[in-house]
Parts: C-alpha cells; sequence; structure tokens
C-alpha cells in the first residue's frame, strides 16, 4: 500500500496503475475508519475495480460553524493498518492547504434534492461534499467510485452533481453496515456516552416500525410518521420522514420506491439513518 499526501504523487500512482491495465476504484472517507468504509473497498473490488484508492480528509468546507470540525475523531495509524488489511493499493491523505491553497474561489453547488432534509439543517454542508467530491474525482480520476448508503442524501447529491456536470466516473451506492443492534455504523458513534450508545438503535428501530407500516399497507404519510415518532418517543428528533428518494420530498406516488430518513439527537452527538422501502 502506498501513502501518498500530494496530488501529484497521487496521479502519478494512479496513471502508472492505468498504464498496466487498471481499472481504478475510489472510496473517499474522513477516516477514522469502520466496517462500513472498509464494506466499500470490498463493493470497489466486486464491482470490478483492480487498483482501489482511498482518501481521507476531513473536509472543513462541509462542516457549518458550529458543527465538530475540530474535534472530528482521528486516528492516522489505525486508518492505516486498517486499509492494508484490506489491501487497498493508495491512500490519499492531504493537507487542508493541499486541498483548498489560499485564493481558491470556486464552489460547486447543487439545488433540489441538496436543499431538503440535511440540506435545510445543515446550510453549505453538501455544497462542501460536492466540491471536495468533484476535487477528489479530477485528482484521482477512476472509474469507480463508491458511496454508502447510509448518507441517502449525499448519494442523491453527488448522483445529480455527475450528471450535471458530465463526470466521466461510474457510480455505485454500498447498502449500509450496521452493528448487532441495528445501530448504523458511523465515525461519530465514537462520541456515544455508554448510555446514549444503548439508547442509539431507537433511530433505526423508529425506521424500521415505519418501514413495516408501509409494507403492512399504511399508505399515509402522516400516520407513518407519528408511529415512527411514537417509538422514538422521549427522544430528541429532528426529523423522521418518508420522502421520495429521487427528491427528498414528500412522497406523490405510494407505488414508487420510498425512503424512510431520520436524524436525532443525543447529548452533543448528531446520528442520521435511512431504510429503502422498494416499489409494490
Ligand atoms: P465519511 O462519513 O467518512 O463516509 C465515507 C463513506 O463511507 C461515505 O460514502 C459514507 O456513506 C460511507 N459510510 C459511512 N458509514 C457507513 C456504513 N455504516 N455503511 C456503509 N457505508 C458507510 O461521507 C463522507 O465521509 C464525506 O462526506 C465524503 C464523501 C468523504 C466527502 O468529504
Amino acid at each position: 500500500m502506498i501513502i501518498v499526501r500530494t496530488i501529484d504523487e497521487t496521479r502519478d500512482a494512479v496513471a502508472r496503475a492505468r498504464m498496466a491495465g487498471a481499472t481504478i476504484g475510489f472510496v473517499p472517507t474522513m477516516g477514522f475508519l469502520h466496517e462500513g468504509h472498509l464494506s466499500l473497498v470490498d463493493v470497489a473490488r466486486e464491482r470490478g475495480a483492480s487498483f482501489v484508492v482511498v482518501s481521507i480528509f476531513v473536509n472543513p468546507k462541509q462542516f457549518g460553524p458550529k458543527e465538530d470540525f475540530s474535534r472530528y475523531p482521528r486516528d492516522e495509524a489505525r486508518d492505516m493498518a486498517m486499509l492494508d488489511d484490506r489491501n487497498v493499493d493508495v491512500v490519499f491523505l492531504p493537507e487542508v492547504e493541499t486541498m483548498y491553497p489560499s485564493g481558491s474561489q470556486t464552489m460547486v453547488s447543487v439545488a433540489g434534492v441538496a436543499k431538503p432534509l440535511e440540506g435545510e439543517r445543515r446550510p453549505g454542508h453538501f455544497d462542501g461534499v460536492a466540491t471536495v467530491v468533484l476535487k477528489l474525482f479530477d485528482i484521482v480520476m477512476p472509474d469507480v467510485a463508491i458511496f454508502g448508503r447510509k448518507d441517502a442524501q449525499q448519494c442523491a447529491v453527488i448522483d445529480r452533481m455527475v450528471r450535471d456536470l458530465d463526470v466521466p466516473v461510474h457510480l455505485e451506492f454500498a447498502e449500509t453496515v450496521r452493528e448487532e443492534d441495528g445501530l448504523a455504523m458511523s465515525s461519530r458513534n465514537s462520541y456515544l456516552t455508554a448510555d446514549e450508545r444503548k439508547i442509539a438503535p431507537v433511530l433505526h428501530r423508529a425506521l424500521r416500525a415505519g418501514e413495516e407500516a408501509i409494507t403492512h399497507g399504511i399508505h399515509d404519510v402522516e400516520s407513518i410518521e407519528k408511529l415512527m415518532l411514537r417509538v422514538a418517543d422521549g427522544i430528541d428528533v429532528d426529523y423522521l420522514v418518508v420522502v421520495d428518494p429521487l427528491t427528498f420530498e414528500a412522497p406523490i406516488d405510494f407505488d414508487r420506491e420510498l425512503l424512510l430518513a431520520g436524524a436525532i439527537r443525543l447529548g452533543k452527538t448528531r446520528l442520521i439513518d435511512n431504510i429503502r422501502v422498494p416499489r409494490r
């Protein structure tokens, strides 16, 4: 495994692999890795990548001023060991100055699908995500890039950006990896106290209750959302909603695929999760 920190070194390593006939897979992350991240490396290989690049960059542009950028968990040595174990070929570990040298003035902004839910609660977040992901694509120039469905709206925003800006990459979305009690794996789970960790699976349980209601024929938004809120009684719920997975707005048609999405706060930690309900 090669560890690179500059754009030129990354491009050189990828160019050499490409000349040797490799198909390049790419998994962007912010590090403090867990099995969810590592599953994306496996998906890259399953989807034909013979050379896998992982980036670790805690992107300041996607954090709001009151968010957790400065305390976001970091453990480079542990991350490197995990990626090496998974036979990753290149890890790109840029500094903030490498990605955003002073004087940079351009941001990518996706409208529509980036506006509801996370977009509304985290102003500027998806602009930061779209900007860094486009830059990373321009540096790595992968054939295929893998994103986790745990961040469903992020997947939709990147998909929209790739189509709108004719970015020559094939996107693949991977299923959410969970702990045994249903909690979606997340670097931010490390913030939870022991008591909060015990409560945290309630988010997944609430979404599951919504899923069950839909599959049992309850097809009105209000009843489903009320039911999910009842499961999460006593919890600081940011939202628990049923949406159309293309728009992230309220669904107009219960015969199509639906998405149940939620965000809760436990102490200082904000957790998100979602479940897809396939079309009838
Ligand atoms: P990060 O939160 O580190 O996540 C990196 C990738 O791992 C994302 O595609 C995310 O959806 C996926 N992922 C996280 N938890 C997962 C889980 N439990 N199961 C499956 N996949 C999971 O998302 C980001 O970083 C950043 O916004 C980034 C795309 C790197 C841009 O900065």
